[in-house]
């Protein structure tokens, strides 16, 4: 496309004076690492950045010194500690008090911001698509408000398309009711057991859901952390439903690591121990930052890793089992049994874990960055997801790509073996090999070919990165 020299010049301009972008992300560690990851993408194209973020879960500031933070009261500690036994029925709650704790905490400080930047030095607000308050904030001092959604296009698709209500029999099923196999009409990948293990108050969902998509579509545009050689009808239809602006820019760690926004610290020890091991032999098993499992689905995944040969590297998050300090649940003589075939530790280096060549296979819940950090490595899942948007991850790790087993049945002992056993050995394990590699040769093409441009230099229009209109003006 030819590019006109002196319009570029004039947008370059404007680009120079509104050269701020102040981001919000939601307090969990699933949204914290991607927005944290595109700060530092957009401060490496140019841009200063500032973080408005909560008291919980704060980041550490050291670890960005070329970026502002400013922190907001949020009053989390009043509900901080339902987390552990709610946050997997019913995500939505957090949310929402979120939704409200916030609104004058940020207000004040985006108030204070544009009077010290200058009203005319800032790009845009970006915000975590479940801040639904911002829009209105973000218009009433007139600035354009660009949402990033930290999970798949695919999921809000099926969540603008799913019927959520307890009323209907789409929640809350059990194997024995009748459809529980059976495709769900208003999204056919996934399935009614998927749907019901979503949530266990949709009400709270549907509420959560119709505002989220209404404030999307009212937004400056959409940011979502994937890429298109891996989502492209996904795309394409958020493309048609919503008519603002929208940039797959994704995988977001692929151009800055996540290691520097864990809140929990991760024990790097465990790269030595996967050095002494054999390629492609390990099992790599984490559940990630919230999801919990009952004690007894914790002993049926460990019973299942001592039944078979293969190395292994768990991440028991503390907690991940309500009421209990760390592993003391383990069935007895695990650790005797399992012997120098498995580590243990608290929290991983993950994106180095999934990269290292002795790294097999991801036994993971499918919150959606360890399902993209699985396929930037090539690294084959099985898959136990747990709620939200995890389910669908999951159906479409083995269902659409073909790059992972789900434990269909839950955890339990017997169909874990078989599961790894696939992955693991199987013709048909080498078959999903195959296609997650060739993703992630995908995923390396499309980052060269943004890492070797300068868009700034080259103008608007050369990039998957987008034009610049839509990042300084609403549309
Ligand atoms: C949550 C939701 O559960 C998820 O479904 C949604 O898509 C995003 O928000 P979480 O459950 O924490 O996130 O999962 P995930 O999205 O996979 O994010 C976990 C992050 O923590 C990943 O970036 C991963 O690399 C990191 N991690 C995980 C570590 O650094 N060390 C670990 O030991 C485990």
């Amino acid at each position: 496309m030819e590019t006109n020299v002196s319009d570029t010049n004039l947008r370059c301009t404007e680009i120079r004076r509104r050269n701020r972008i102040i981001l919000f992300p939601l307090p969990f560690q699933g949204h914290i690492n991607p927005i944290l990851q595109l700060a530092n993408i957009l401060h490496t194209q140019g841009f200063k950045i500032t973080i408005i973020h909560t008291e919980y879960n704060s980041p550490n500031h050291s670890n960005y010194p070329h970026l502002a933070f400013k922190s907001i009261s949020d009053r989390f500690f009043e509900i901080e500690s339902q987390l552990a036994t709610k946050i997997d029925a019913d995500p939505a709650y957090f949310v929402k008090y979120l939704n409200r704790s916030c609104v004058e905490p940020f207000r004040e400080c985006l108030g204070g911001l544009l009077a010290e930047y200058g009203e005319g030095s800032i790009a845009c607000l970006i915000t975590d698509a479940v801040f639904c308050f911002t829009q209105a904030v973000a218009d009433s001092v007139k600035l354009p408000r660009m949402v990033i959604r930290t999970s798949s296009p695919a999921c809000i698709l099926a969540w603008g398309a799913l019927p959520f209500s307890s009323q209907n029999g789409y929640f809350n099923l059990t194997k024995q009711d009748s459809n529980y196999e059976e495709s769900v009409p208003e999204y056919p990948i996934m399935k009614f057991k998927d749907v019901s293990k979503m949530t266990t108050n949709p009400e709270s969902m549907r509420n959560l859901v119709t505002d989220m998509l209404s404030h999307m579509k009212a937004s400056s545009g959409l940011i979502w952390n994937t890429f298109k050689e891996l989502e492209e009808p996904a795309l394409e239809t958020i493309r048609q439903e919503f008519s603002v602006p929208n940039f797959a820019l994704g995988p977001f760690h692929k151009y800055f690591p996540a290691s520097s926004s864990s809140l929990i610290e991760q024990d790097r020890t465990v790269l030595s121990w996967l050095d002494t091991q054999s390629p492609k032999s390990v099992i790599y098993i984490s559940f990630g930052s919230i999801a919990h499992i009952t004690e007894s689905e914790f002993q049926e995944v460990a019973q299942g890793l001592a039944n078979t040969d293969f190395p292994f590297l768990w991440v028991v998050r503390p907690g991940v089992v309500p009421g209990s300090k760390w592993v003391e649940s383990l069935p007895e003589k695990f650790i005797e049994r399992v012997g120098d075939r498995g580590r243990i530790v608290k929290w991983a280096p993950q994106q180095d874990v999934l990269a290292h060549p002795a790294t097999g296979c991801f036994w993971t819940h499918c919150g959606w960055n360890s399902t993209l950090e699985s396929i930037c490595e090539g690294v084959p899942m099985v898959c136990s997801p747990s709620f939200g948007d995890q389910p669908l991850n999951a159906r479409y790790v083995s269902d659409v790509w073909k790059i992972g087993v789900l434990l269909e049945d839950g955890f339990e002992r017997v169909g874990i073996q078989m599961a790894l056993q696939r992955v693991m050995v199987d013709k048909e394990g080498e078959e999903m090999r195959e296609r997650i590699t060739s993703l992630k040769e995908k995923v390396n093409l499309s980052v060269d070919e943004v890492n070797t441009k300068d868009f700034r230099r080259e103008g608007p229009e050369v990039t998957k990165w987008g034009t610049w209109e839509a990042w300084k003006t609403r549309k």
